[in-house]
């Protein structure tokens, strides 16, 4: 699933991988954690349609039917195909979202203290923060990132 959005995006958010909809539809973020990007874009004054959305791994990561965290083999095989993605789109700013988007760029950063910042790769600007979904499983979390998408709104506007 490679992702889906405007080539010319001046934002270009990054996930961890698809789920199964996701890769049966190959659009990324439809389920609970669709939701809940799509909120928190909305809090930014981001437009999901101006914006160019994907994941680091471009395949579903399953075992026995379920998702699972892609393992660091497969994130360094598709670590290639999303930095060329980046090098094309040429963002104003990427956001990450999550640990495993956050460390796949930057592997010695921890989401807990990196969250809220922008760090530079290459040139590149990159936005950092928690996953979608990690606020369905820690509720304390949605108030932080609200917090960050409020600073990322301030920052870049679509
Ligand atoms: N979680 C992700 O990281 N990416 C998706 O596309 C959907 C859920």
């Amino acid at each position: 699933m490679p992702g889906e959005g405007r080539a010319d995006a001046t934002v270009v958010i990054v996930g961890e991988a698809p789920g199964d909809k996701e890769d049966r539809t190959g659009r990324p973020f439809q389920g609970d954690a669709g939701s809940n990007l799509n909120g928190l874009l909305e809090r930014a004054a981001i437009n999901r349609e101006e914006a160019f959305v994907t994941n680091v791994v471009k395949c579903r990561p399953v075992d026995n039917n379920r998702n699972r965290k892609p393992t660091s083999e497969e994130i360094n095989a598709c670590l290639p195909y999303i930095k060329r993605q980046l090098q094309l789109i040429k963002p104003n700013i990427v956001v990450l979202l999550g640990a495993s988007a956050l460390n796949a760029f930057f592997p010695d950063k921890k989401i807990r203290e990196a969250h809220g910042k922008v760090l530079a790769l290459e040139g590149q600007q990159f936005f950092i923060t928690y996953h979608p979904a990690a606020k369905i499983y820690d509720k304390a979390l949605g108030p932080i990132m609200d917090t960050d998408f409020d600073a990322l709104g301030k920052r870049y506007t679509v």
